[in-house]
């Protein structure tokens, strides 16, 4: 038996927030608060002070295996997701080859089987990536899909979506989306606005999401399928998001942390390394995407974790690559920027976090039930700490090095078993 002793237990699914023991065995959790006989095998680990979570869960993760192993592999991702305190998450199909083929699925499983975490993968909606032939949802279903997406692509057109939808909710499994109409985008990765006047960048508009959001919600209400839309990065579509929720859409909004901490002003600092697609925008769609995790309409975090390598992100920010790592700072960006200003409690940051994209995917994972699988992560919720230039990934984009950031992973635990230790 394993038991984590004296720790505040924060369980979102029941609600349950208090001082409790937490008793593993046999990969699962046995019990939570009370006492139990112990034997000289039973290993107590003092948690006293920090905080005992459900296992974090991350839907929307890139660890490029197979085809960009130079950048991350699905063992690099793993210990880092495992030091950021994940133990389940959803990688994107955007692999080479794409992961549009039960082959594909088939190698990434046996690896993702040896793993530290869960690794769980997601298919391409269409065939190469290429928005023009839908993959064959059953059978990727039957290897092992956890969803579908062509993240880092929109799926421009209409009719063949809506077909992936039917098909997706005949299946019973969400279909992801990125958001962004290349129509209106000169160059992505910047925000239309100052900063890309500034370096005559050209940039993607908030438009170019919000729009394309509104036409796939719209397809969700007609099919009733269960739709993500991904890293939420303007204040129009978290309207939209709403509005269609409201309505009756099963669309649900992701919001990462470089969309919620950062504006778009961290490109005349940090250059190539804040990239990504859909960009940081404004102060107001910041604010916005608060609102909209306040109200529930954002009901999933995601860190969608993009590694490139030092040289691809050492170009011109022109020539780079978009996309950040993210799974190492998730929870401490979610704890220094929502709980500690105030926006949302401790519990609300790790619904979020674990059980709702739990849940959405269908993953046994997310909460500390009796019974539920022993995936469980401790930390600090006060320790301060600085992101240094050296992590668990491959990769080291991430914009947020040098910051200074409160709430720091202590254990991860996976299947009852630790591992990683801060
Ligand atoms: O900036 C991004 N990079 N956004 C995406 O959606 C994809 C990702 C990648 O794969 O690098």
């Amino acid at each position: 038996m394993l038991i984590l002793k004296g720790g505040r237990v924060l369980d979102p699914a029941s609600g349950f927030d208090g001082k409790a023991d937490v008793f593993i065995g046999d990969g699962k959790i046995l019990q939570i608060g009370g006492t139990r006989e112990l034997s000289g095998t039973d290993e107590v680990l003092n948690v006293e002070g920090f905080a005992v979570a459900p296992g974090l869960v991350d839907t929307h993760v890139h660890f490029r295996d197979p085809g960009f192993t130079y950048k991350e592999d699905i063992y690099t991702g793993a210990s880092a997701a495992a030091a950021g305190g994940f133990t389940s998450v959803v990688c994107m199909a955007n692999t080479s080859p794409a992961a549009d083929n039960p082959e594909t699925l088939q190698y990434i499983a046996e690896k993702a089987a040896k793993a530290k975490i869960h690794v769980y993968q997601a298919a391409a909606v269409t065939k190469g990536l290429k928005g023009r032939e839908l993959t064959d949802f059953a059978a990727l279903r039957k290897a092992g899909a956890a969803g579908f997406t062509d993240d880092g692509i929109p799926i421009c057109d209409a009719a063949l979506l809506e077909e992936a939808m039917m098909e997706a909710a005949r299946l019973g499994v969400p279909v992801s989306l990125h958001e962004e109409d290349p129509s209106m985008i000169a160059r992505p990765g910047v925000n239309r606005g100052r900063v890309s006047a500034l370096l005559d960048y050209g940039g993607a508009p908030a438009e170019s999401e919000y729009t394309l959001a509104e036409r796939d919600c719209g397809i969700a209400l007609r099919t009733r399928a269960e739709v993500v839309i991904q890293h939420i990065s303007a204040a129009r579509t978290v309207d939209v998001v709403r509005d269609y929720w409201h309505r009756g859409a099963k669309v649900h909004g992701e919001v990462t942390p470089q969309h919620f901490s950062l504006t778009e002003e961290i490109v005349l600092q940090k250059g190539s390394l804040a990239r990504v697609n859909p960009p940081i925008r404004t102060q107001e769609d910041r604010l916005a995407l608060i609102e909209g995790l306040r109200d529930g309409t954002l009901d999933i975090i995601a860190t969608d974790h993009a590694p490139h390598s030092r040289e691809e992100k050492a170009r011109d920010i022109k020539d780079a690559p978009s996309g950040m790592i993210g799974l190492e700072t998730s929870l401490a960006l979610g704890i220094t920027n929502l709980v500690l200003p105030g926006h949302l409690t401790l519990l609300e940051l790790l619904e979020k976090m674990t059980v709702n994209p739990a849940r959405l995917y269908r993953l046994p994972a997310g909460t500390l039930s009796q019974g539920a699988p022993a995936d469980v992560t401790v930390f600090d919720p006060d320790e301060e700490w600085t992101v240094e230039d050296r992590f668990y990934s491959k990769s080291n984009n991430s914009p947020f090095i040098g910051q200074r950031l409160t709430g720091k992973v202590k254990y991860t635990v996976c299947g009852g078993r630790v591992v990683y230790e801060g």
